[in-house]
């Protein structure tokens, strides 16, 4: 059997799924010819893992070059977000496959130049929604999709950031809203497409509001902090919970932090320095295609991290509450160890998922959730399949195309737009396919 050709765009952190599976689990069926980064300090520490494999390396600007050169059947776009739409027109223009991951793209503009390379191309788009494959999730799909509820009239959907993984958003090329169209279009494109998915329907209208509450130099200075150094490296360890330090982590260390040199890019921003042009505190409100409504909330400096969905259906209730950290050590060093996770203080929060079922006149059951070994309870090995191996019949429907990816991403895009002008905003005005069919 021929493999395919495989090319990947913008070798960071995520690149290293797609490299394992193109050079391990899924080597059977796929073949990775080259690798493309703005970073060759990032692109050679790729190549160093690979080996004994030698694959091609490019600059971004020979993009297309290595398009002419390597003939790949497919690129991988895992370059930051506003990237992604150049590198999938470029290769759908010349008839090959494209999977990028979220979000498909950062601006209605890029939307716009995606759908007109979609419609002339040969090749597909896939974008690629993991949460989708989290038995959990997949689990809360074939609830509604069974009828256990009923018509689902109202979805309630709290998704919830820490001090660890929220802040790192603050800290990274994520801070800029022109790099990653905010947490809005980066982040909650994930929340959007699971919620979209698990409805089955597509949204219509969406009415945002939000700002920047907690991380940034002006709140920091309202609320009395000194002033900080510019890099999170400079904090002070034995005192400063947001301190972090790039070289203790050896990944860390050879991606980011001996990669600065080539770009001057710095992975550890301060979370209180100037520059935050993105909002920590979301909330939105979502009109769907055959009447139901979504009420949405994010926040990227919580305690604790995770999501709590309630759905509400003619036939009654379906919750999911997902604990996946209760609660955030702090980077301190003079801080005890044992502080919150001893016998004494025992956590009342604890990791793990629970749903629970409730149709009418009937009292709650808790559904079991199976889970398999591998990475997200199993849901990595279907999703790499999903994008590697041969298409198969999924019940479920989970692997996404680019409709999944508009469907999705408008949200958001809406959502910075309503925060701009203050209304709400028609979906169906942008002109773009939302469903099977003319748009
Ligand atoms: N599905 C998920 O759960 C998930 C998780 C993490 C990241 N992601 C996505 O993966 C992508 C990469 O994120 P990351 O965390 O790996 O970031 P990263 O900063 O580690 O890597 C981004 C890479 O893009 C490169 N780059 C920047 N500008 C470029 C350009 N013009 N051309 C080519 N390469 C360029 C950078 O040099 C860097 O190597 C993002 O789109 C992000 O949304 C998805």
């Amino acid at each position: 059997m021929t493999r395919k050709r495989y090319a990947l765009v913008g070798t960071g952190s995520r690149a290293r799924m797609y490299l394992k599976a193109l050079t391990e689990t899924h080597a059977d069926v796929g073949e990775l010819v080259a690798l493309c980064d703005t970073n060759p300090v990032r692109l050679a520490y790729h190549s160093e893992q690979l080996q004994p494999a030698t694959v091609a390396t490019y600059p971004a600007a020979d993009f297309e070059k290595m398009l002419d050169e390597q003939r790949p059947d497919c690129v991988i776009v895992t370059s930051i977000d506003v990237t992604h739409s150049d590198y999938i027109c470029a290769a759908l223009d010349r008839g090959l496959d494209v999977i990028t991951e979220k979000p498909m793209t950062t601006t209605a503009e890029r939307i716009g130049k995606i759908v007109d390379s979609v419609e002339k191309s040969s090749g597909t788009l896939t974008v690629t929604f993991n949460y989708r494959y989290s038995p959990r999730n997949s689990m809360v799909r074939k609830l509604i999709a069974d009828g256990e509820i009923g018509t689902v009239t109202a979805v309630h959907f709290e998704w919830l950031l820490n001090t660890s993984h929220g802040a790192d958003y603050f800290r990274r090329w994520h801070r800029e809203k022109k790099n990653s169209g905010g947490l809005l279009v980066h982040k909650s494109t994930h929340h959007f497409d699971l919620a979209n998915w698990w409805l089955g329907r597509s949204p219509e209208s969406v009415y945002a509001r939000g700002g920047l509450r907690y991380y940034g130099d002006e709140n920091a200075a309202a609320r009395g902090l000194e002033p900080r150094p510019a890099l999170s490296r400079d904090t002070d360890p034995a005192t400063d919970p947001f301190h972090f330090d790039l070289a203790a982590n050896e990944t860390n260390r050879r991606l980011y932090l001996e990669a600065e040199q080539a770009d001057g890019y710095h992975r550890d921003q301060d979370v209180f320095a100037p520059g935050i042009t993105i909002e920590d505190n979301l909330s939105l409100l979502v009109g769907y295609a055959g009447g139901a409504n979504l009420s949405y909330n994010l926040t990227a400096h919580a305690p604790w991290e995770g999501y709590r969905v309630g759905f509400t259906g003619t036939a009654g209730r379906l919750e999911i509450e997902v604990v996946e950290s209760s609660w955030v050590r702090p980077a301190t060093t003079n801080v005890d160890p044992t502080a919150n996770d001893d016998g004494e203080h025992a956590d009342v929060r604890p990791k793990g998922a629970r749903i629970l079922l409730q149709k009418h006149w009937q009292q709650a059951t808790e559904v079991e959730v199976q889970t398999s070994s591998g990475g997200h309870g199993g849901g990595d090995v279907i999703l790499l399949d999903d994008l590697f191996r041969e298409p198969r019949e999924d019940a479920l429907g989970r692997k996404a195309g680019y409709l999944d990816g508009i469907r999705s991403v408008l949200v958001g895009v809406a959502g910075n737009q309503s925060l701009e002008t203050g209304l709400p905003v028609r979906l169906a005005d942008h002109g773009f396919p939302l469903e099977e069919g003319p748009a």
